[in-house]
């Protein structure tokens, strides 16, 4: 996608599909005058009110204007700089099923859009590019085109080419600048959603370090990839210990951004990379299983936000952390009752194979402790269904030994629409994860899945008084039976990273 900001007359412009934006306040002030401008009625005003997502196609213009169609969006009450991201994507993917591919956005209004929201021209620029790029995101490139016909396009892909903005002169600099960071983090969290979309057989351990590679190289940072040799003379033996029924190797993939700078902090973003979870002998039931195509939604993330934290040039200094491997089934598998040693020195009894998330995370999130003392540690993981069960589709789950910290990342949540929910880790909670034989177990007792999930990994920190869990297993993938329109990977993560990393710069 091509994005241009430029102040010519609107009357001028040429373009396929002009969008012209309203909040409900500013349609009510304004919205009689602008249209006569672009050669309508104000009659037409009786069928668009500027709800949230509201489209209105607007045809036959008395020639003032030179765009071939005009449709009228509606940002509700735009006081969130959310809520043009929301529209946008709403926007983005209708001209794409329309088949347009060339777009121009009136954001002639975009400082009183901005006053609205409470915010900057540059913020709800980007939140607005942001949204044009999720909501033209498709995953395409595993159909061949071969068996669809002339009538739908003859397998021409669709997508938005051209994306202009059109603003006035004082407004020009900030929406340029806005519309870059939009950019950045909208092809990064959309980069993310290819990674979780690629089934199994499509990527394993070693593809997600080779992402990384890549990721690295666009981004400008330092990228390390640690093969099965080196995993096993390091004795990590929570993701071998996963990676045991594979014919894949795993991979431990290390994400270096440097800021140019002295750094005003390091912060540590451990990302959980299981590239298929069939649940391994402690097997999943049928249903739904290709689903879990998805486990490496955390990993994804991580390398989606530190390619953006890295070209947005943030002074942070942000390490990525990603042990990958799939979990598969097989006479040399991992056994339920099988006690295994992590690279903490820590035994773990399996009670349950399925529970392999935080075997891997446990590893690396000492490692990352050990090795780069970093001030702030947070890792992402599709881990428990039981999140779900708690909070759904549309939330992720929040679990911290930091109140500031849980604070902050709610925050981050809420002015990103990736919200996070806090839920408890009180100490009573240990007692579920106790074993007989180890010193502690992967399988709570019955209840309160997604915490003592998150208390086993605790177990992993050494101490650490800044760490973060977010549960991402509802939100990273859609199968559509939430309500969700768009399906697949969702990219959830990078934007509430991003942001977070943003407000601490
Ligand atoms: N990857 C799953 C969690 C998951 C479930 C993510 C549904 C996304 C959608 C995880 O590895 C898992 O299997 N967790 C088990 C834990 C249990 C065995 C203690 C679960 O949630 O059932
Ligand atoms: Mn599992
Ligand atoms: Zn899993």
């Amino acid at each position: 996608m091509n994005i241009t900001v430029h102040t010519d007359p609107v009357r001028k412009i040429r373009t396929a599909l002009f969008v012209v934006p309203f909040t409900s306040a500013a349609l009510k002030k304004n919205g009689e005058p602008v249209l006569r401008d672009l050669g309508f009625e104000g009659k037409v005003l009786q069928d668009f009110k500027a709800d949230a997502g509201e489209l209105v196609f607007l045809f036959g213009s008395t020639g003032k204007s030179s765009a071939e169609r005009v449709v009228l969006l509606g940002c509700g009450e735009g006081k969130k700089a959310e809520d043009y991201r929301k529209a946008a994507a709403v926007m983005a993917a209708k001209a794409v099923d329309m088949g347009i591919g060339s777009i121009t956005v009136d954001f002639s209004a975009i400082r009183s859009f901005a006053a609205s929201a409470k915010s900057s021209v540059q913020r709800v620029g980007s939140s607005f590019i942001e949204g044009c790029f999720i909501g033209a995101y498709r995953f395409e490139r595993l159909k061949s085109g071969k068996l669809a016909g002339k009538k739908e396009g003859g397998g021409k892909k669709k997508e938005i080419v051209d994306l202009v903005l059109r603003t006035e002169p004082a407004q020009l600099a900030a929406l340029r600048d806005g519309a870059e960071t939009g950019r950045i983090v909208g092809s990064c969290q959309n980069r993310a959603r290819d990674l979780v979309n690629l089934p199994g057989n499509l990527l394993n351990a070693e593809d997600i370090s080779r992402a990384a590679a890549e990721s690295g190289a666009r981004g400008g940072y330092e990228v390390t990839v640690f093969g099965k040799e080196e995993i096993e003379s390091m004795g990590m033996g929570g993701l071998l210990a996963v990676n045991k029924g594979s014919v894949h190797p795993p991979t431990f993939t290390v994400l270096d951004y440097r800021p140019a700078g002295k750094p005003s902090k390091t912060v540590a973003l451990v990302g959980k990379g299981v590239t298929f979870d069939s649940g391994g002998i402690s097997l999943k039931p049928s249903e739904g299983m290709g689903e879990m195509k998805s486990d490496m939604a955390g990993a994804a993330a991580v390398i989606g936000a530190l390619e953006a934290v890295s070209l947005l040039k943030l002074p942070v200094r942000v390490i990525g952390f990603l042990p990958a491997t799939d979990n598969m089934p097989s006479g040399s598998a991992l056994k339920p009752g099988d006690v295994i040693t992590t690279f903490s020195g820590i035994t773990v009894e399996v009670g349950n194979t399925d529970a392999e998330g935080r075997l891997i995370l446990a590893d690396a999130l000492i490692y990352a402790k050990k090795q780069y003392d970093p001030d702030i540690i947070i890792d992402l993981a599709t881990l428990t269904g039981a999140c779900i069960v708690a909070l759904g589709y549309g939330v992720a789950g929040l679990f911290s030994n930091n109140d500031r910290l849980s604070e902050d990342i709610c925050n981050a949540g809420q002015r990103t629409g990736e919200k996070v929910w806090r839920m408890p880790l009180w100490e009573e909670y240990a007692e579920m994860i106790k074993s007989d034989v180890a010193d502690v177990s992967n399988l709570g007792a019955r209840g309160a899945g997604s915490v003592t999930a998150a208390k086993f990994l605790e177990t992993f920190i050494d101490g650490h008084k800044k760490w973060a869990h977010i549960d991402i297993a509802g939100p990273s993938f859609s199968t559509g039976k939430s309500g969700a329109k768009a399906t697949g990977a969702t990219g959830f993560g990078v934007r509430l990273l991003v942001d977070l990393l943003r407000a601490w710069s």
